[in-house]
Protein backbone atom coordinates (compact mmCIF):
# COMPACT_ATOMS: atom_id res chain seq x y z
CA UNK A 1 0.00 0.00 0.00
CA UNK A 2 1.48 3.60 -1.05
CA UNK A 3 1.42 5.27 2.34
CA UNK A 4 0.18 9.11 1.82
CA UNK A 5 2.28 11.64 3.55
CA UNK A 6 0.57 14.83 3.13
CA UNK A 7 0.94 16.24 6.87
CA UNK A 8 2.80 19.00 7.97
CA UNK A 9 2.88 21.29 10.58
CA UNK A 10 5.45 23.53 10.67
CA UNK A 11 6.72 26.16 7.85
CA UNK A 12 8.07 29.18 6.80
CA UNK A 13 5.98 31.84 5.01
CA UNK A 14 6.83 35.65 4.59
CA UNK A 15 9.39 36.05 7.11
CA UNK A 16 6.86 34.28 9.50
CA UNK A 17 7.04 30.65 10.85
CA UNK A 18 3.44 29.42 10.68
CA UNK A 19 2.43 26.53 13.07
CA UNK A 20 -0.27 24.62 12.65
CA UNK A 21 -1.89 25.14 16.51
CA UNK A 22 -2.32 21.48 17.78
CA UNK A 23 -4.55 22.49 20.71
CA UNK A 24 -7.35 22.46 18.21
CA UNK A 25 -7.56 19.54 16.43
CA UNK A 26 -9.04 17.46 15.24
CA UNK A 27 -11.81 20.00 15.51
CA UNK A 28 -10.14 22.94 13.47
CA UNK A 29 -7.22 23.46 11.45
CA UNK A 30 -5.94 26.99 12.29
CA UNK A 31 -2.67 28.25 11.46
CA UNK A 32 -0.74 30.75 13.78
CA UNK A 33 1.64 32.87 12.20
CA UNK A 34 4.42 34.14 14.42
CA UNK A 35 7.01 37.03 13.84
CA UNK A 36 8.05 37.16 17.27
CA UNK A 37 10.84 34.42 19.32
CA UNK A 38 9.03 35.29 22.66
CA UNK A 39 5.77 34.30 20.85
CA UNK A 40 7.21 31.00 19.60
CA UNK A 41 8.41 29.99 23.01
CA UNK A 42 4.96 30.62 24.47
CA UNK A 43 3.72 28.18 21.06
CA UNK A 44 5.97 25.48 22.57
CA UNK A 45 5.06 26.50 26.19
CA UNK A 46 1.46 26.13 25.49
CA UNK A 47 1.98 22.96 22.89
CA UNK A 48 0.52 25.14 19.71
CA UNK A 49 3.68 22.72 18.80
CA UNK A 50 4.78 19.76 20.54
CA UNK A 51 6.86 16.38 20.18
CA UNK A 52 10.59 16.02 20.82
CA UNK A 53 11.48 17.02 17.17
CA UNK A 54 8.98 19.50 15.93
CA UNK A 55 10.10 22.10 19.13
CA UNK A 56 13.45 21.63 18.17
CA UNK A 57 12.39 22.71 14.77
CA UNK A 58 10.65 25.60 15.87
CA UNK A 59 13.02 26.51 18.04
CA UNK A 60 15.99 26.83 15.53
CA UNK A 61 13.37 29.09 13.68
CA UNK A 62 12.68 30.84 17.10
CA UNK A 63 16.27 31.94 17.13
CA UNK A 64 16.66 32.78 13.26
CA UNK A 65 13.38 35.09 14.66
CA UNK A 66 15.37 36.52 17.63
CA UNK A 67 18.61 37.13 15.72
CA UNK A 68 16.44 39.11 12.90
CA UNK A 69 14.93 41.84 15.69
CA UNK A 70 18.14 42.04 17.24
CA UNK A 71 20.15 42.64 13.79
CA UNK A 72 20.76 46.67 13.79
CA UNK A 73 21.89 46.25 17.94
CA UNK A 74 25.96 46.15 18.77
CA UNK A 75 24.97 43.84 21.47
CA UNK A 76 23.41 41.68 19.47
CA UNK A 77 25.66 38.58 20.96
CA UNK A 78 24.38 38.60 24.68
CA UNK A 79 21.17 39.68 23.72
CA UNK A 80 20.59 36.71 21.58
CA UNK A 81 22.35 34.47 24.11
CA UNK A 82 19.57 35.78 26.85
CA UNK A 83 16.76 35.05 23.67
CA UNK A 84 18.32 31.39 23.42
CA UNK A 85 17.60 31.12 27.30
CA UNK A 86 14.57 32.20 27.27
CA UNK A 87 13.31 29.80 24.22
CA UNK A 88 15.17 26.85 25.88
CA UNK A 89 13.00 27.10 29.72
CA UNK A 90 10.16 26.69 27.35
CA UNK A 91 9.85 22.69 28.25
CA UNK A 92 12.06 20.92 30.06
CA UNK A 93 12.69 17.55 29.17
CA UNK A 94 12.88 16.81 25.71
CA UNK A 95 16.28 17.72 24.81
CA UNK A 96 15.86 18.73 21.17
CA UNK A 97 14.87 22.04 21.89
CA UNK A 98 18.03 22.58 23.98
CA UNK A 99 20.01 20.74 21.19
CA UNK A 100 18.77 23.00 18.14
CA UNK A 101 19.01 26.63 20.48
CA UNK A 102 22.87 25.84 21.19
CA UNK A 103 23.23 24.73 17.72
CA UNK A 104 21.62 27.98 16.14
CA UNK A 105 23.75 29.79 19.11
CA UNK A 106 26.83 28.20 18.53
CA UNK A 107 26.44 29.50 14.57
CA UNK A 108 25.71 32.65 15.16
CA UNK A 109 28.69 33.20 17.69
CA UNK A 110 31.04 32.47 14.84
CA UNK A 111 30.02 35.42 12.99
CA UNK A 112 30.70 39.34 13.80
CA UNK A 113 27.73 40.40 11.29
CA UNK A 114 24.22 40.08 12.57
CA UNK A 115 23.03 39.94 9.17
CA UNK A 116 24.84 37.75 7.67
CA UNK A 117 24.60 35.37 11.09
CA UNK A 118 20.81 35.97 10.73
CA UNK A 119 20.57 34.65 7.24
CA UNK A 120 23.18 31.72 8.37
CA UNK A 121 20.17 30.67 10.88
CA UNK A 122 17.33 30.89 8.62
CA UNK A 123 18.90 28.47 6.54
CA UNK A 124 20.26 26.40 9.05
CA UNK A 125 16.51 26.01 10.23
CA UNK A 126 14.94 25.13 6.99
CA UNK A 127 17.50 22.47 6.62
CA UNK A 128 17.06 21.45 10.13
CA UNK A 129 13.44 20.61 9.21
CA UNK A 130 14.57 19.20 5.77
CA UNK A 131 17.31 17.11 7.33
CA UNK A 132 14.62 15.98 10.29
CA UNK A 133 12.32 14.72 7.41
CA UNK A 134 15.13 12.87 5.98
CA UNK A 135 16.41 11.21 9.19
CA UNK A 136 12.70 10.09 9.45
CA UNK A 137 12.54 8.62 6.59
CA UNK A 138 15.94 7.00 7.42
CA UNK A 139 14.94 5.68 10.93
CA UNK A 140 11.73 4.25 9.06
CA UNK A 141 13.89 1.97 6.62
CA UNK A 142 15.42 0.59 9.59
CA UNK A 143 13.08 0.07 11.89
CA UNK A 144 10.63 -1.37 9.55
CA UNK A 145 12.52 -4.67 9.63
CA UNK A 146 11.63 -4.94 12.91
CA UNK A 147 8.12 -5.00 12.93
CA UNK A 148 5.85 -8.33 12.06
CA UNK A 149 4.93 -9.53 8.04
CA UNK A 150 1.11 -9.06 9.45
CA UNK A 151 -0.79 -7.97 12.82
CA UNK A 152 -1.22 -5.57 15.84
CA UNK A 153 1.63 -2.67 16.63
CA UNK A 154 0.51 -0.60 19.74
CA UNK A 155 1.46 2.93 19.60
CA UNK A 156 1.22 5.91 22.51
CA UNK A 157 1.49 9.52 22.33
CA UNK A 158 1.71 11.16 18.74
CA UNK A 159 4.96 10.38 17.24
CA UNK A 160 4.30 11.27 13.01
CA UNK A 161 4.31 14.11 11.28
CA UNK A 162 2.61 16.99 13.38
CA UNK A 163 5.51 15.85 16.47
CA UNK A 164 8.35 15.98 13.54
CA UNK A 165 9.41 18.09 10.27
CA UNK A 166 6.70 15.44 8.98
CA UNK A 167 6.41 11.68 8.34
CA UNK A 168 7.58 10.86 12.10
CA UNK A 169 9.57 8.68 14.18
CA UNK A 170 7.82 5.60 15.57
CA UNK A 171 4.54 6.33 13.04
CA UNK A 172 7.64 7.10 10.70
CA UNK A 173 8.41 3.19 11.05
CA UNK A 174 5.23 1.87 10.80
CA UNK A 175 4.61 4.27 7.65
CA UNK A 176 7.21 2.58 6.10
CA UNK A 177 6.65 -0.81 7.51
CA UNK A 178 2.59 -0.52 5.75
CA UNK A 179 4.72 1.05 2.46
CA UNK A 180 6.80 -1.86 2.69
CA UNK A 181 3.73 -4.11 2.16
CA UNK A 182 3.25 -5.09 5.74
CA UNK A 183 0.06 -6.16 7.02
CA UNK A 184 -0.10 -4.21 10.00
CA UNK A 185 -3.38 -2.99 12.01
CA UNK A 186 -2.61 0.16 14.35
CA UNK A 187 -3.54 0.56 18.10
CA UNK A 188 -3.32 4.37 19.29
CA UNK A 189 -3.34 4.72 23.11
CA UNK A 190 -5.68 7.76 23.51
CA UNK A 191 -2.79 9.25 25.79
CA UNK A 192 -4.40 11.00 28.51
CA UNK A 193 -4.29 13.47 29.97
CA UNK A 194 -3.54 15.84 26.75
CA UNK A 195 -5.17 13.37 24.57
CA UNK A 196 -2.29 13.14 22.07
CA UNK A 197 -3.50 9.95 20.38
CA UNK A 198 -7.06 10.24 20.33
CA UNK A 199 -7.06 13.85 18.79
CA UNK A 200 -3.62 13.81 16.86
CA UNK A 201 -2.66 10.58 15.82
CA UNK A 202 -5.92 9.16 15.54
CA UNK A 203 -6.27 12.52 12.88
CA UNK A 204 -3.17 11.55 11.11
CA UNK A 205 -3.65 7.99 10.66
CA UNK A 206 -7.35 8.75 9.24
CA UNK A 207 -5.77 11.53 6.95
CA UNK A 208 -3.21 9.22 5.92
CA UNK A 209 -5.49 6.50 5.35
CA UNK A 210 -3.82 4.34 7.63
CA UNK A 211 -5.48 1.18 9.61
CA UNK A 212 -6.03 1.35 13.21
CA UNK A 213 -8.25 1.32 16.38
CA UNK A 214 -8.40 4.01 19.01
CA UNK A 215 -8.11 2.48 22.39
CA UNK A 216 -8.19 4.00 26.11
CA UNK A 217 -4.81 3.54 27.79
CA UNK A 218 -6.15 1.25 30.18
CA UNK A 219 -7.08 -0.93 27.26
CA UNK A 220 -3.33 -2.10 26.56
CA UNK A 221 -3.17 -4.77 28.84
CA UNK A 222 -6.18 -6.88 27.67
CA UNK A 223 -5.62 -6.04 24.00
CA UNK A 224 -1.73 -7.74 24.96
CA UNK A 225 -3.28 -10.68 26.84
CA UNK A 226 -5.70 -11.26 23.75
CA UNK A 227 -2.92 -11.58 21.35
CA UNK A 228 -3.63 -8.68 19.67
CA UNK A 229 -0.43 -6.69 20.45
CA UNK A 230 2.81 -8.22 17.86
CA UNK A 231 5.21 -5.00 18.86
CA UNK A 232 5.25 -1.74 20.95
CA UNK A 233 6.52 1.43 19.49
CA UNK A 234 6.96 4.78 20.65
CA UNK A 235 9.10 7.70 20.68
CA UNK A 236 11.47 9.48 22.78
CA UNK A 237 12.27 13.08 24.06
CA UNK A 238 15.32 12.60 25.65
CA UNK A 239 17.69 8.84 26.06
CA UNK A 240 20.14 9.07 28.47
CA UNK A 241 23.92 7.80 27.45
CA UNK A 242 22.65 4.33 28.62
CA UNK A 243 19.35 4.41 26.89
CA UNK A 244 16.75 4.89 29.46
CA UNK A 245 14.36 6.88 27.46
CA UNK A 246 12.02 9.37 28.84
CA UNK A 247 9.24 9.44 26.99
CA UNK A 248 5.06 10.59 27.24
CA UNK A 249 3.84 9.54 30.47
CA UNK A 250 2.54 6.05 30.35
CA UNK A 251 4.95 4.77 28.30
CA UNK A 252 6.83 2.80 31.34
CA UNK A 253 3.80 0.91 31.92
CA UNK A 254 3.44 -0.43 28.74
CA UNK A 255 7.23 -1.33 28.67
CA UNK A 256 6.67 -3.47 31.85
CA UNK A 257 3.34 -4.92 30.15
CA UNK A 258 5.93 -5.83 27.08
CA UNK A 259 7.49 -7.35 28.84
CA UNK A 260 5.42 -9.49 30.72
CA UNK A 261 3.46 -10.38 27.61
CA UNK A 262 7.16 -11.54 25.80
CA UNK A 263 6.38 -8.73 23.18
CA UNK A 264 9.16 -6.62 21.93
CA UNK A 265 9.11 -3.09 22.73
CA UNK A 266 11.20 -0.43 20.54
CA UNK A 267 11.72 3.16 21.06
CA UNK A 268 12.16 5.12 17.25
CA UNK A 269 14.09 8.40 17.92
CA UNK A 270 16.54 10.77 16.09
CA UNK A 271 20.48 10.74 17.60
CA UNK A 272 19.38 14.60 18.27
CA UNK A 273 17.23 12.98 20.94
CA UNK A 274 20.09 11.07 22.66
CA UNK A 275 21.68 13.14 25.54
CA UNK A 276 25.08 11.72 25.71
CA UNK A 277 26.14 14.36 28.80
CA UNK A 278 23.17 12.31 30.42
CA UNK A 279 24.55 9.04 31.85
CA UNK A 280 21.24 7.82 32.86
CA UNK A 281 17.41 8.27 32.88
CA UNK A 282 17.19 9.30 36.86
CA UNK A 283 19.00 12.81 35.75
CA UNK A 284 16.65 13.53 33.20
CA UNK A 285 13.81 16.58 33.87
CA UNK A 286 10.46 15.75 33.83
CA UNK A 287 7.96 18.12 33.11
CA UNK A 288 4.99 19.01 35.49
CA UNK A 289 1.98 20.63 33.49
CA UNK A 290 -1.10 21.84 34.61
CA UNK A 291 -3.18 20.49 36.90
CA UNK A 292 -6.30 21.20 35.01
CA UNK A 293 -5.16 18.68 32.08
CA UNK A 294 -6.01 15.88 34.73
CA UNK A 295 -9.44 17.76 35.84
CA UNK A 296 -10.41 18.30 32.99
CA UNK A 297 -11.06 16.76 29.42
CA UNK A 298 -11.71 18.02 26.35
CA UNK A 299 -12.21 21.35 28.59
CA UNK A 300 -15.01 20.44 30.69
CA UNK A 301 -14.36 19.59 34.87
CA UNK A 302 -14.88 15.39 35.46
CA UNK A 303 -12.88 15.86 38.83
CA UNK A 304 -14.79 17.11 41.90
CA UNK A 305 -13.78 21.35 42.21
CA UNK A 306 -10.39 21.87 44.25
CA UNK A 307 -8.87 18.32 43.87
CA UNK A 308 -5.10 18.24 44.16
CA UNK A 309 -3.52 16.67 41.24
CA UNK A 310 -0.38 15.56 40.09
CA UNK A 311 0.26 15.99 36.46
CA UNK A 312 3.85 14.52 35.37
CA UNK A 313 3.78 14.68 31.28
CA UNK A 314 6.64 12.02 31.01
CA UNK A 315 8.27 9.05 32.34
CA UNK A 316 11.35 7.26 32.30
CA UNK A 317 11.29 3.43 30.27
CA UNK A 318 14.75 1.57 31.97
CA UNK A 319 16.45 0.81 29.14
CA UNK A 320 16.90 -2.81 30.60
CA UNK A 321 12.64 -3.10 28.97
CA UNK A 322 13.50 -1.49 25.76
CA UNK A 323 14.11 -4.46 22.90
CA UNK A 324 16.03 -1.77 20.40
CA UNK A 325 16.44 1.75 19.87
CA UNK A 326 15.77 2.57 16.44
CA UNK A 327 18.13 5.82 15.44
CA UNK A 328 18.59 7.44 11.64
CA UNK A 329 22.02 5.66 11.63
CA UNK A 330 20.89 2.41 12.28
CA UNK A 331 19.13 0.32 15.22
CA UNK A 332 20.84 -0.16 19.00
CA UNK A 333 20.71 -2.82 20.66
CA UNK A 334 21.58 -3.52 24.82
CA UNK A 335 24.02 -2.38 25.97
CA UNK A 336 23.21 0.93 24.98
CA UNK A 337 26.25 2.20 25.81
CA UNK A 338 28.49 1.27 23.65
CA UNK A 339 25.60 0.25 20.57
CA UNK A 340 24.75 4.13 20.86
CA UNK A 341 28.03 5.47 21.28
CA UNK A 342 28.82 3.65 18.35
CA UNK A 343 26.01 5.42 16.19
CA UNK A 344 27.39 9.00 17.21
CA UNK A 345 28.52 10.88 14.65
O1 LIG B 1 4.07 16.47 25.46
P1 LIG B 1 4.36 16.13 24.03
O2 LIG B 1 3.14 15.96 23.20
O3 LIG B 1 5.35 17.10 23.43
O4 LIG B 1 5.07 14.73 24.10
C1 LIG B 1 5.49 14.13 22.92
C2 LIG B 1 6.04 12.75 23.12
O5 LIG B 1 6.16 12.27 24.22
C3 LIG B 1 6.51 12.03 21.91
O6 LIG B 1 6.36 10.66 22.07
C4 LIG B 1 8.01 12.34 21.69
O7 LIG B 1 8.22 13.73 21.66
C5 LIG B 1 8.52 11.74 20.47
S1 LIG B 1 7.76 12.52 19.07
C6 LIG B 1 8.47 12.11 17.67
Amino acid sequence: MPIVDNIRAIRWEDQQLCLLDQRLLPQQEIWLKLRDYREVAVAITQMVVRGAPAIGVTAAYAMALALHEMRDLTDWQPRLAGAAAEIRAARPTAVNLAWATDRQLALAQKETSAETAAAILLQAAHDLLEQDIADNQQMGRHGAALLPEQGGILTHCNTGSLATGGYGTALGVIRAGISAGKQLQVYADETRPWLQGARLTAWELQKDGIPFHLNADSAAAYLMQQGLIQAVIVGADRIAANGDAANKIGTYSLAVLAQYHRIPFYVAAPLSTVDFAMPAGAGIIIEERPENEVRQCAGHDVAPVGVQVRNPAFDVTPAALITAIVTERGVARPDYLHSLAELRV
